[in-house]
């Protein structure tokens, strides 16, 4: 059914508040259609978030069906009222005018004419003032240093393009959150490729999965194949490398002291500073052993070995020559049962093993040869485990939160803001477990707004997400999302969906989604714009594999059933 738009739809019954309106419809109201609704204030404009269908003289205490067929029979099923709720979002005249939000602070009369927003008026509150930039997909305004991207068109106004401000959207972070094949990964190219090739933005992709790294053919980008030099890892880093978690207290109580050892002496010795860091923690056990076998050699000879005694000041004594003042840290060790001493090398020569390319002495010190500014730099995080994968965008997002601190307070460091954007958010900032990257996040989302550092949390589980993060993210796009619990979990970390609204992403299709936070003028349902070179998200193309298979047989490896045939008939 087409509608003029900026007809007359009905008319606002009932009670009504600044915020919420009913209306009489002539037509069945459309959810997230804008409607206009006359006021003292002036003319309000509004969100339809809840459409109804009744006949008055089928009320739902009806008891006797015979009664209500008749009824059907005298009056024609036909006479239905239809009811819209509209939120009232602002006075139409400063989103028109100023592309402002200002709330109303007396309800709407009941009485009050409804129309529908009409694609004119729409156009002047949903596109920026600006040039143009790559065919309309961005906008630039000189005036404010303010530049947009085009996601997509009104949902229910395909005439009518949506753009959101780039400078919000990284400071104050973003979240994307669908269930599966919704849409997310589409966005995420939208957005990453928009950004990259108007605004030549510093963007930091962690593909899990391998599916951006053909993806954006005409952005200016980067691959990057995590490496990570040892020497620059943390502590909480190495733990998770080599598998010992906190809770194994022994363990991590060696592991710390061979840190701080070796990170004490890193920071004082040229000698140190060009070997493995791992390498040096194994070998400072060795060493310890040497000492101590030392140590006994010169007790007296009676005494069989096994009885001989070390005590911790012996050991002190002489690790000083080679240990100065962390000495003392070695001597703790050997006060340590030995068991938990060779559980803890055991691990970190596993962990050399198992990360032998990614943890590389000769990998770029300086974050910038890494993440290169001004690229669209997509991580492959597909040859990496999950370990790997949290230590790396830990790294990362950490090493640019320090080095942005540094340029905004110094005037050196890394010199452009930067948008890091991490898919299956779920996985490295969980909600119930600690990892590194959740460290990092959780501090990049309260700090990276005075730094230029933005994060973008892009998930198929959100319930399973730190909730401290994704409530720091301001805006959101929220795709097709039908698991309860996941919408309730969404609702508690986004201050302006609706109970309404909520319930309006069940029903969204493929592509669209809400859209909510400071990035967009009004919220709104958007049908997200399609990546055009995206290879990514598509189901395997399993039977065209299978049948490609099949006929390639036919004319190239020997059919079974022919040489049987030949040799049984001489066919
Ligand atoms: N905005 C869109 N317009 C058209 N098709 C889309 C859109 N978003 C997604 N699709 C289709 O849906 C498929 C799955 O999308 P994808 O972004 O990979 O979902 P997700 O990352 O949420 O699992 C895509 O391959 C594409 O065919
Ligand atoms: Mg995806």
């Amino acid at each position: 059914m087409s509608r003029e738009p900026g007809k007359e739809v009905g008319i606002v019954i009932g009670e009504t508040t600044p915020a919420y309106a009913i209306y009489l419809s002539y037509e069945p109201p459309r959810l997230g259609e804008y409607v206009v609704i006359e006021h003292p204030e002036g003319p309000v404009l509004g969100m339809v978030e809840e459409s109804l269908i009744g006949n008055a003289f089928l009320t739902e205490d009806a008891k006797d069906i015979r009664a209500a067929m008749k009824t059907i029979e005298m009056i024609g099923e036909e006479r239905l009222y239809l009811k819209g709720k509209v939120r009232i979002l602002s006075r139409l005249e400063d989103l028109v005018h100023k592309q402002k939000v200002r709330p109303v602070k007396t309800p709407p009369k009941p009485g009050a004419k409804v129309f529908l927003a009409d694609t004119d008026t729409l156009t002047k509150i949903f596109v920026p003032r600006g040039a143009l930039v790559l065919n309309g997909e961005a906008i630039y305004d000189e005036e404010s240093g303010r530049g947009y991207i085009r996601i997509g068109t009104l949902a229910n106004n395909p005439g009518v393009p949506v753009y959101v401000d780039v400078t919000r959207m990284v400071a104050r972070h973003t979240a994307i959150l669908a269930m599966t094949g919704a849409g997310k990964s589409n966005t995420v190219a939208v957005i990453a490729d928009r950004v990259s090739r108007a605004f030549k933005g510093t963007l930091v992709l962690f593909d899990f999965h391998g599916e951006y790294l053909d993806a954006f053919p005409d952005a200016d980008y980067n691959i990057v194949v995590p490496r990570i030099n040892p020497n620059a890892l943390k502590l909480s880093e190495i733990a998770t490398l080599a598998n010992i978690s906190p809770s194994y207290h022994k363990q991590y109580r060696v592991l710390r002291l061979l840190y701080e050892v070796v990170y004490k002496k890193l920071s004082q010795s040229i000698e140190f500073r060009n070997r493995n860091f791992i390498e040096l923690m194994i070998d400072i056990v060795d060493d310890l052993e040497s000492m101590e076998e030392e140590i006994k050699s010169k007790q007296p000879l009676q005494q069989s070995n096994k009885r001989r005694k070390v005590s911790k000041e012996q050991v002190r004594q002489i690790a000083k020559e080679k240990y100065g003042d962390v000495a003392d840290l070695v001597a703790r060790l050997s006060d340590l049962k030995k068991d938990y001493l060779y559980e803890v090398v055991g691990k970190l020569e596993d962990l050399m093993l198992r990360y032998k390319a990614f943890l590389d002495i000769n990998a770029p010190q300086y974050i910038g040869n890494l993440i290169v500014p001004g690229k669209l730099n997509v991580v492959d995080l597909s040859q990496v485990d999950r370990e790997g994968s949290d230590v790396f965008v830990a790294y990362v997002a950490r090493t640019l939160l320090e080095e942005r601190k540094r340029y905004v307070t110094k005037g050196e460091g890394y010199g452009t803001p930067v948008f890091l954007v991490l898919e299956e958010a779920h996985i490295l900032v969980p909600k119930d477990e600690d990892t590194n990257t959740k460290r990092v996040f959780s501090q990049v989302a309260r700090e990276g707004r005075k730094f230029g550092v933005g994060i973008c949390l892009v998930s198929q589980r959100p319930k399973n997400i730190d909730e401290n993060s994704l409530s720091q993210t301001n805006n959101k796009i929220i795709l097709r999302l039908i698991e309860p619990e996941d919408q309730r979990y969404v609702q508690k970390t986004s201050e302006q969906l609706s109970n309404e609204l909520l319930g309006l992403l069940t029903s969204l299709d493929t592509g669209e989604a809400v859209v909510l936070g400071d990035f967009t003028i009004l919220p709104t349902i958007v049908k997200i714009d399609e990546h055009k070179h995206k290879t990514m998200g598509r189901d395997p193309d399993v039977v065209r594999e299978w049948m490609a298979r099949s006929s390639k047989k036919k004319s190239g490896e020997p059919d079974l059933f022919d040489e049987f045939a030949k040799m049984q008939y001489g066919l």
